[in-house]
């Protein structure tokens, strides 16, 4: 794609990846992507803020073609995908230098051997003139690495933030449609930034200073509504989940199923919104999602030698890797000869500051007293979210 302009002598660059399917060989993408780069042409220097993925090279030296001198490449983030052309750009312009966080110049070193002499580290909060354009760093850590800033353009109030706030939407559109990128956008979050919601909070009041209005991500359209994905954001990361229970189960004789969907039954008649996640072939992104706003995470899964079936614990391992802000977990399932799985369950969600309630737990087909034990928990999970607000689950 040719560059597009969103302010005077501010473009974007970049590549939409319609064909990639998969992030980090983990993270689904089910809409693709996008490796937003930034040209910012002042009147006196020129820079480039972020690249592209290696793999997008050729498309962003195509696009360079036509800007002679580069002055600055801005490194927002030294992930891959956004510093992986850095060293092909660098070779097209021999006196361009590379500005970004002095955490950033040692990953850039260690990650793609770029010499330190071509790299200017900038502190918090520093501008950097081109003329009659001015950018200023603002150091926003652990969105979702530790060096990662972003830029401000003081003269045309554009927010380049690098991954905060980005989608993996692949879209020919520049500007977000906003009813499209809201699932995205929350699945991004779910995935990479959510473990560090405490320090996105901050990183949100920080951003009270600055009269943004555009933001520019590096994945995904800009938006020309910031008040979007900055509310988007701050109803993510808020300290209260939402009435939302997540069952997550998987089935190997249908007694487990039986028990998850009873339960769900049980918690949707006591007002409680409930997602039923179906671990097998699991798109750790709709279970990312759901784990934004649950309160309660209930695991449910078959007794497999004496333990967690590996789909059930892989999704326990995931969501004590991911942090969500959940209060209230249990274990629901049905066992042949014996075992512990509720007390595994239990250990492999230590980073949680989880209430564990009773299990319930079944010999083979849920009978009676079973179904009952599951109504009790059902009610349990309900008055416990008493209080909270509807989530807003699509
Ligand atoms: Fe889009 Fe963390 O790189």
């Amino acid at each position: 794609m040719e560059a597009r302009r969103i302010a005077e002598r501010v473009s974007l660059l970049g590549a939409v990846d319609w064909d990639r399917r998969l992030f980090d060989a983990l993270i689904p993408l089910p809409d693709g992507t996008s490796y937003n780069a930034y040209l910012v042409e002042g009147s006196q220097a020129t820079a480039l803020l972020d690249t592209v993925d290696p793999t997008m090279t050729p498309v962003l030296l195509r696009q360079l073609e036509r800007v002679p001198k580069l002055d600055y490449v801005i490194a927002h983030h030294a992930e891959q995908d956004h510093s992986g052309s850095i060293p092909a750009v660098l070779a097209k312009y021999p006196d361009a230098k590379v500005v970004c966080s002095q955490k950033c110049k040692g990953m850039l070193g260690d990650l793609l051997r770029v010499p330190a002499e071509r790299i200017l580290a900038v502190e918090d909060g520093q501008a950097l003139s081109l003329g009659d354009k001015t950018l200023q760093f603002v150091y926003t850590p652990w969105v979702h690495w530790p060096e990662t800033m972003s830029t401000y353009l003081v003269e045309d109030k554009v927010l380049f933030s690098c991954d905060f706030f980005g989608s993996h939407l692949a879209t020919s559109d520049l500007y977000a449609d906003e009813g499209r990128v809201y699932m995205p956008a929350k699945r991004y979050y779910a995935e990479i930034m959510m473990p560090f919601r405490n320090i996105i909070q901050r990183n949100l009041e920080k951003l009270k200073g600055y009269e943004i209005g555009v933001i520019a991500p590096s994945h995904g359209p800009v938006y020309r509504r910031p008040a979007f994905i900055i509310d988007a954001y701050r109803d993510w990361v808020a300290d209260e989940p939402k009435n939302l229970a997540l069952v997550a189960y998987v089935s190997m004789h249908d007694s487990t199923r039986l028990m998850a969907e009873h339960l769900v039954s049980a918690l949707v008649a006591r007002g409680v919104t409930t997602e039923q996640v179906n671990l097998v072939n699991l798109d750790a992104g709709k279970l990312a999602m759901a784990l934004v706003d649950a309160a309660t995470i209930v695991i449910a899964s078959p007794t497999v030698l004496t333990g967690l079936h590996p789909a059930a614990a892989y999704a326990a391992f995931l969501a004590n890797a991911l942090r969500p802000r959940a209060k209230h977990a249990a274990y629901v399932g049905s066992y042949g000869w014996g075992g512990k799985p509720a007390e595994q369950l239990a250990s492999l969600l230590p980073l949680l500051k989880l209430e564990m309630l009773p299990p319930v737990i079944c010999r083979g087909l849920p009978a009676e007293a079973d179904y009952a034990a599951l109504d009790s928990l059902a009610e349990a999970i309900a008055s416990r979210h008493q209080g909270l607000v509807a989530a807003g689950v699509a």
